[in-house]
């Protein structure tokens, strides 16, 4: 059986952020689809890291830590043991450190890194993070083994990602909603690495391996429509998986299901978390 090509319009777009035109569009684009999820981790951080059990003292490496701005709430509970933010971009790292350097943390740090090669001794870090990296990057494997390296014996690695096929879009014509979604999920370079995380671990020799579901509705249609729909369809379009009447088609019934209270878009993110004995 012949698989059908992957339609792989996003595999690029997180591992090139600095050679594009635009960096500053990743940054609006986490600001733009953090903004739940930060104010709940501003609000209650016990609640929000309660998964990785921090203390005071603890050293910390957020692998693809984006704008650091988790990593710097997870500072404050860690003080004075020191967090540090890796990120394969520039131009995200010059914003966490900008960010950082006017919220008064001082024990955190920001470097470009790539996780696939860490540049950190082995067993440097109390726990070792990666938030919705691994769909990106080309060796999630590696990248795995390069973060269980520099684990110290009783430290921790969380490891979150959606499984990008279960994205689910209330469509009136349920075949081109899945279609959509099925296009989507087939642009990510990775998009079902999450079902691999709990063997790897195990594979690893870590224990006390569990499986945090967190399910997440996208119910701000604006926001579904300008940051998953907008960069996708002319891809779809171009790529002859989705004729331009069926791309009208979508986002018109979209907007008018928006319009009568009933849009509904979700997806899951699993955080895995394993212990280094
Ligand atoms: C989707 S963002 C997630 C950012 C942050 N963890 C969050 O959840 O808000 C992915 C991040 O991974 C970074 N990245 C991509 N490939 C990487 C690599 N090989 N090593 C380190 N970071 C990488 C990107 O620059 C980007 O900042």
């Amino acid at each position: 059986m012949t698989e059908k090509p992957r339609t792989g319009h996003l595999a690029n777009a997180w591992i090139n952020i600095d050679k594009g035109a635009d960096p500053g569009f990743f940054v609006r684009f986490l600001d733009a689809s953090r903004v739940r999820a930060l104010a709940f981790a501003r609000s209650n951080p016990d609640a929000a890291f309660a998964h990785l059990a921090l203390k005071s003292g603890m050293t910390i490496l957020d692998c693809g830590c984006g704008t650091g701005d988790m990593l710097a709430l997870m500072a404050r509970l860690t003080a004075p043991g020191k967090a540090s933010g890796g990120d394969l971009s520039a131009a995200m790292i010059q914003e966490a450190k900008t960010r950082s350097s006017s919220s008064g943390v001082t024990n955190v740090d920001f470097n470009v890194m790539d996780v696939q090669k860490i540049p950190f001794p082995d067993q440097s870090f109390d726990r070792v993070l990666a938030t919705q990296l691994l769909i990106h990057v080309p060796d999630p494997h590696k990248a795995f083994r390069e973060m269980c390296r520099v684990t110290a014996p009783m430290g921790r690695v969380a490891l979150s990602d959606m499984d990008w096929d279960g994205l689910l879009v209330g469509c009136s014509n349920l075949e081109i909603g899945r279609r959509f979604t099925r296009l989507f999920s087939d642009g990510i370079r990775n998009p079902v690495v999450v079902r691999e995380f709990a063997g790897w671990f195990k594979a690893e020799g870590f224990v006390n391996i569990r499986t945090i579901p967190v399910p997440l509705v996208f119910d701000d249609w604006a926001f579904f429509r300008e940051w998953m729909i907008a960069p996708s369809l002319p891809h779809f379009i171009a790529q002859g998986a989705m004729s331009r009447e069926e791309a009208e088609f979508f986002v018109a019934d979209l907007e008018s299901r928006n319009a009568a209270g009933k849009f509904l878009a979700a997806c899951t993110l699993y955080t895995v978390v394993a212990d280094r004995p």
